[in-house]
């Protein structure tokens, strides 16, 4: 984990919400997986205090992609940064999603979780060629289908959902599933309600949630983040997390 001073390349909108921001990345893109996140000061001024934690979406040599859905104090001043800003790093943050030696892999992404899902796809085509990659994509509305033609480019095949029907198929994402293979494993990230959905259906396959709870410290110290596990234990999804065995999550 390192904290650097980063400058920004590009921030582009791509939707009405959404967002794409580039930025350098002193060499921070080298130790990122699948799954990791940082934790972005966005201002230099005191306001907003804490730090946001962001996926990754995207990393080539030097620079880091974060997509990022505008929704308060601080993606708002996120939207309005400009090339040649700078904003604080942490990074990289927690843990990432676990690679097996299964053949199929079903993406599952709903709203900003195509953020972390995107790393995972592009970097399971990179260094496991051979696996057959299935991304289930949902989300509110078509115009939240962003990059679709590289999306198109690195699944082998995607299945769409949109709550109001205007792509795809209509309703969640978790009722368009396809009967999975076996010999796969099933990564997903979402909203809660999803995951939640996700962990009732009667599926004997090894599944990865990564999930997004509010986060203050980012580091294990103010047990803002917990989740509850099966045995009424907590863990922590900034040390722990955010990527957990769906087993071992107790939704109530
Ligand atoms: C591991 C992880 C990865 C994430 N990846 C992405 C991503 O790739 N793209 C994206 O758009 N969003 C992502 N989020 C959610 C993102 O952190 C929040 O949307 C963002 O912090 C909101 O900040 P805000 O100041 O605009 O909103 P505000 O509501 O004003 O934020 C107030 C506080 O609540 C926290 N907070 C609010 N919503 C969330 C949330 N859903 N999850 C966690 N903390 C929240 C903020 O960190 C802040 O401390 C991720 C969250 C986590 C935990
Ligand atoms: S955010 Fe503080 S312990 Fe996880």
């Amino acid at each position: 984990m390192r904290r650097i001073k980063s400058q920004i390349l590009s921030n582009k909108r791509l939707s009405k919400e959404l967002h794409l921001i580039t930025f350098t990345s002193e060499k921070i893109e080298e130790d990122l997986l699948p799954g990791n996140f940082l934790h972005i000061l966005v201002s230099s001024s005191l306001d907003p205090f804490l730090r946001r934690p962001f996926s990754i979406f995207d990393i080539s040599e030097g620079t880091i992609s974060v997509l990022y859905r505008v929704i308060g104090k601080g993606t708002g001043i996120m939207k309005d940064l400009c090339k040649g800003d700078e904003i604080d790093i942490i990074g990289p943050l927690g843990n990432s999603y676990p690679i097996d030696n299964s053949n199929n892999i079903y993406c599952i992404a709903g709203g900003t979780g195509i953020a972390s899902i995107h790393f995972l796809i592009e970097y399971i085509k990179q260094n496991h060629p051979t696996k057959q990659i299935t991304l289930c994509w949902g989300t509110k509305t078509i115009h939240e289908f962003i990059l679709m033609n590289e999306f198109r480019l690195i699944s082998d095949k995607i299945i769409f959902s949109t709550e109001d029907g205007s792509y795809g198929n209509e309703g969640l994402i978790t009722d368009f599933l396809p009967i999975f293979k076996d010999n796969s494993v099933i990564y997903a990230c979402g909203p809660d309600g999803m995951l939640h959905i996700l962990k009732k259906k009667p599926i004997d396959l090894p599944m990865f949630f990564s999930v997004e709870k509010r986060m203050a410290c980012g580091v294990g110290v103010c047990l803002g983040c917990a989740v509850k596990m099966n045995n009424d234990t907590y863990k922590y999804t900034c040390i722990d997390g955010p990527v957990f065995n769906a087993n071992e999550l107790k939704y109530e």
